[in-house]
C-alpha cells in the first residue's frame, strides 16, 4: 500500500469523523432550541413566574413571563390578533388558544419541525409537528360553535384597522362548517402548522399541547424520538458511521 494511498483514507477518515461529530451536535441542539420568530428568547431555559395556561412550561421555557401574560389576552401585544373577529369567542374554546399560543411561545421541543421561512416578522415556523388525537379532537369540539370567517388564519385579514378584521365579502360561519373535521382545524388554521395523528397522549409519538407538569414535559421524549427516527431526518449521518470504519480499516 503506497504513502499517499495512506494518506487520503486518512483524510477520509477525519472528515467522516468531523461530519459525524456535527452531525450529533446539530441533533443535541434541535431537541432543546427555541426558534427564531418574533417574541422567542434566543435560548429555552427556566422561568418561574409563567402565567396560567402556560405555567406547564416554567422549569424550561423559550417565552418569559411578559409572553406568557399576552397569550392569554384578548388582542394582545403579542400579534394585535382579535379571537372574536365574528362576535365573542366562548371561554371553553379560546382556552384551546391560549394552550395553542403557550406551545407556541414556550416549548423548546418543536426543533424536529422548524423551518425556514421568509416573513417580514420572522425567520422560522413550525411545519406538520405531530398534535395528538386528543389535543386535536378536544379543540375542535371545544370551538365546534365558535365562528370565524377564515379557514387560515395566517391570512387573508383586513388588517387596516390595526386589529384582523373580516375581509369584504367574507360571512362569519360555525366552526364546524369552516373546519367540518378536527383535521381540519388543527391543520389549516395556522397553515399546516400542526398534523393530524392517531397517536395517542402519553406515547410518546406525538406533541402535547396539554400536559401536566408534575409527569414532566412529555415532549421532550417526543423531539427525540422524532430527531433519531423522524421521515425527514437526513439518511447522512448514518452513511458516515458506517463508512469510518471502512476508512479506518484500510489504514491498516
Ligand atoms: C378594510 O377595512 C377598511 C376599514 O374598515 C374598509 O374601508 C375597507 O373597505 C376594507 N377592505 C377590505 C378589502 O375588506
Amino acid at each position: 500500500m503506497g504513502l499517499a494511498y495512506v494518506k487520503m483514507a486518512a483524510r477520509w477518515a477525519m472528515l467522516g469523523l468531523l461530519a459525524a461529530c456535527m452531525a450529533s451536535a446539530a441533533k443535541e441542539s434541535v431537541l432543546n432550541m427555541c426558534m427564531d420568530a418574533k417574541h422567542h428568547k434566543t435560548k429555552p431555559g427556566p422561568e418561574g413566574a409563567l402565567h396560567g395556561q402556560c405555567a406547564p412550561w416554567k422549569d424550561n421555557a423559550c417565552c418569559t413571563a411578559e409572553t406568557s401574560k399576552g397569550a392569554h389576552q384578548d388582542q394582545s401585544y403579542l400579534y394585535n390578533f382579535d379571537w372574536n373577529h365574528c362576535g365573542v369567542m366562548p371561554d371553553k374554546c379560546k382556552q384551546h388558544f391560549i394552550q395553542d399560543t403557550c406551545l407556541y411561545e414556550c416549548s423548546p421541543n418543536l426543533g424536529p419541525w422548524i423551518d425556514q421561512v421568509d416573513n417580514s416578522w420572522r425567520r422560522e415556523r413550525i411545519l406538520n409537528v405531530p398534535l395528538c388525537k386528543e389535543d386535536c379532537e378536544l379543540w375542535w369540539e371545544a370551538c365546534k360553535d365558535a365562528v370565524t370567517c377564515r379557514e387560515n388564519w395566517h391570512k387573508g385579514w383586513n388588517w387596516t384597522t390595526g386589529t384582523n378584521r373580516c375581509p369584504r365579502g367574507s360571512t362569519c360561519q360555525l366552526f364546524k362548517y369552516v373546519f367540518p373535521r378536527p383535521a381540519d382545524l388543527c391543520e389549516k388554521i395556522w397553515s399546516k402548522s400542526y398534523k393530524y395523528t392517531t397517536e395517542h397522549r402519553g406515547g410518546g409519538r406525538c406533541i402535547q399541547m396539554w400536559f401536566d407538569p408534575a409527569n414532566r414535559n412529555p415532549n421532550v421524549a417526543v423531539a427525540k424520538y422524532y430527531a433519531q427516527n423522524g421521515r425527514d431526518a437526513s439518511p447522512a449521518p448514518r452513511a458516515v458511521l458506517l463508512l469510518l470504519p471502512a476508512a479506518l480499516l484500510s489504514l491498516l
